[in-house]
């Protein structure tokens, strides 16, 4: 029989992350998870709401009167709160402008991360993020840090947005990457860093398909 092991994939934005751990997972019949969906989710509300991000108090006594469920779906992973369907609103503009500054709260952190060890105690899970090889997984056993150039990661976003009907540059987009990448990278709080044990993957010139294939030959050679 095959260990339900757990895989974490950090990186910065636009690495692929998302789209390559949903092929690992589908392919070895594991759950996927995106916690940047959460920190999203979070944002959507705060937003919603008209909560001030930098109130790190009033975000923590919302989040504790939310609920925020994620649930597989074909389309990819489908976000919840509060039971509304929210999966194309926590991609929109807004949302991705101000997420990081929700993330840097360690009090929203720490509320998310016992959620998401919670969804991956099972094992058999993939989960996508910026701090789960170093923080919410420690112990996972297979850590993947992905990576790629900034024009290649917004040339990516670029298409990506275009298929879900928002508008973008690829200069705009390069500038926001950037500043997510260093916004993500120098805060305090669980840091977006490489954890030591995690192997480096520079997707910059693979496809999808040739990523998704090679963390899966790791994975499995992890799971005999
Ligand atoms: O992965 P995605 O780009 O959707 O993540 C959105 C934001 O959520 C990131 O830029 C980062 O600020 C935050 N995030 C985080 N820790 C995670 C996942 C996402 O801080 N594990």
């Amino acid at each position: 029989m095959t260990k339900k092991i757990q895989i974490a994939l950090d990186g910065p934005a636009g690495a692929g992350k998302s789209t390559i751990a949903k092929i690992v997972a589908e392919q070895l019949d594991f759950t996927y998870i995106d916690t940047g969906a959460m920190y999203r989710a979070v944002t959507y509300k705060a937003l919603k709401e008209g909560i001030l991000l930098d109130d790190a108090q009033h975000l923590k006594s919302m989040l504790e009167q939310t609920t925020i469920e994620l649930q597989p779906s074909k389309e990819g992973q489908l976000v919840f709160v509060d039971g509304e369907n929210v999966s194309a609103e926590i991609r929109s503009n807004e949302v991705t402008a101000n997420v990081s500054q929700v993330a840097a709260h360690a009090a929203i952190r720490e509320i998310l991360v016992e959620m998401q060890k919670a969804l991956a105690s099972k094992g058999g899970v993939v989960m996508d993020g910026r701090d789960i090889g170093t923080h919410v997984l420690p112990q996972a056993e297979l850590k993947i840090y992905m990576s790629a150039s900034v024009e290649e990661r917004a040339r990516r976003r670029l298409l990506d947005n275009e298929k879900r009907g928002i508008e973008s540059t690829l200069e705009g987009l390069m500038k926001d990457i950037a500043l997510r990448d260093q916004k993500d990278s120098e805060r305090e709080a669980s840091p977006l860093i490489q954890a030591k044990d995690a192997i480096f993957l520079d997707t910059t010139n693979l496809s999808i398909d040739e990523a998704a294939q090679e963390i899966l030959k790791l994975a499995k050679a992890k799971m005999v």
